[in-house]
Parts: structure tokens; C-alpha cells; sequence
């Protein structure tokens, strides 16, 4: 059996890659996956009123903890376990404790940023980008946030069009170059996510 095998899963916000590295995740038995997401390591954002946080580029690298990231991708990768941070979108800030991922044979990162940080880039042995037309990303993203993340429209327009859209330009979508498989159509591209699990089982079993 060899190593364990990190395999980044990137896109735009609302692309689907959270359903395609579920599904990835869920094509395995537990012990042999395990995920970890980019948006967990948002850094604190200390001595700043929810108004003053709610303006903040989450989009930006620098929004990131990548160094926290890193040390935990190079954790997994030596077979040692993490607490990885809990983030609350509602507060824009972390929770209390966090969440113990032990190491598997195949860990999955998802995020928007994890081909445009070269220090996460560089860790991934394999590198899939879900590339979603940019109208049905930004129609997930609204529902998504106001739904699940406590947003007006309002907001969720301005944030998009002040940060969400200028950083995906600047830093994710020019990241695509890196990918070495790009997944047209995200998480319901049912064929695409069957070829990389076959493939996969494949390098499980050698
Ligand atoms: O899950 P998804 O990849 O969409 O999450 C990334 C998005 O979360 C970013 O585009 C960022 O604008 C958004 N975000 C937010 N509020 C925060 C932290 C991140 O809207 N407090």
C-alpha cells in the first residue's frame, strides 16, 4: 500500500465543489477519506464589530490561515491527527473547540484558494477544478447565503460584486492552469466523479 494522497478540490464559490469532494469522500469507506475545508481556517478577526467584519474580503489569500492549513495537511500527510477549527459564517468569526480528523489513505481539500497559494499548491498530489458557469455559481451563492448563512440580497449583492467577483478574476479562476482535471458542470457531472473514484480505487489497490 503506498503513501496517503491529497487530491485538492478547487472552483469558484458555489461551483459544486463541496458536493464533488462529498462525493468523492462518500465513494470510500470512512476510514480510507476523510475532507478538510479551506473555510474552516477563516483567521479571527479580533477588535472588529460584526458591521466592520461583515466588510471584510473574504475572498483576499490573506483572509486565510494557509500557514494552519499547511501544518495540518503536512500532519494528516505523516499519519497524525488535527483539530481543525470550527468557522460560524453567521459571526464571521471561529466557534469554541474543533473538529478531530484522523489520517486516511486519501485526504480531500476543498476551497476556492488552495491552487492560487503555492505553499497548499505545491502539497497536492492531484489538483481537480469544478468549473461552473459564472451565472449559476452566483445563483448558488444567493440562495446559499440566505439561507444557510444569515444574508440579505442586499448583501449578498454587494459582497459579490465589491470582493467575490474582482478576487474570483484575480486569484481562482487563473488557478485553473494548475488543475490536472477540470470537472465541467460541478457536483452533477455524475460521470466525471465516477472516472476520478475508479481511478482511485485503482491506486488504492496497488
Ligand atoms: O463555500 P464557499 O467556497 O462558497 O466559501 C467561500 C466564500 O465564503 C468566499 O467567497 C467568501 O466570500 C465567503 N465568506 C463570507 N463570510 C465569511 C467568510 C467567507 O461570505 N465570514
Amino acid at each position: 500500500m503506498k503513501d496517503c494522497i491529497i487530491i485538492g478540490v478547487a472552483g469558484g464559490s458555489g461551483s459544486g465543489k463541496t458536493t464533488v469532494a462529498n462525493n468523492l469522500v462518500k465513494a470510500f469507506k470512512a476510514e480510507d477519506a476523510v475532507l478538510v475545508e479551506q473555510d474552516a481556517y477563516y483567521r479571527e478577526l479580533l477588535n472588529m464589530s460584526i458591521e466592520e467584519k461583515a466588510n471584510v474580503n473574504f475572498d483576499h489569500p490573506d483572509s486565510i490561515e494557509f500557514e494552519l492549513l499547511r501544518k495540518h495537511l503536512e500532519m494528516l500527510k505523516e499519519g497524525k491527527s488535527i483539530d481543525r477549527p470550527i468557522y460560524d459564517f453567521t459571526t464571521h468569526s471561529r466557534k469554541e473547540g474543533a473538529v478531530r480528523i484522523n489520517s486516511s489513505k486519501i485526504i480531500i481539500i476543498e476551497g476556492i484558494l488552495i491552487f492560487a497559494v503555492p505553499e497548499i499548491r505545491e502539497l497536492l498530489d492531484v489538483k481537480i477544478f469544478v468549473d461552473t458557469d459564472a451565472d449559476e455559481m452566483v445563483l448558488r451563492r444567493i440562495e446559499r447565503d440566505m439561507n444557510e448563512r444569515g444574508r440579505s440580497f442586499e448583501s449578498v449583492k454587494n459582497q459579490y460584486l465589491t470582493t467575490v467577483k474582482p478576487m474570483f478574476l484575480e486569484f481562482c479562476e487563473p488557478s485553473k492552469r494548475y488543475a490536472d482535471v477540470i470537472i465541467p458542470r460541478g457536483g452533477e457531472n455524475k460521470v466525471a466523479i465516477d472516472m476520478i473514484v475508479s481511478n482511485l480505487k485503482g491506486y488504492l489497490n496497488q
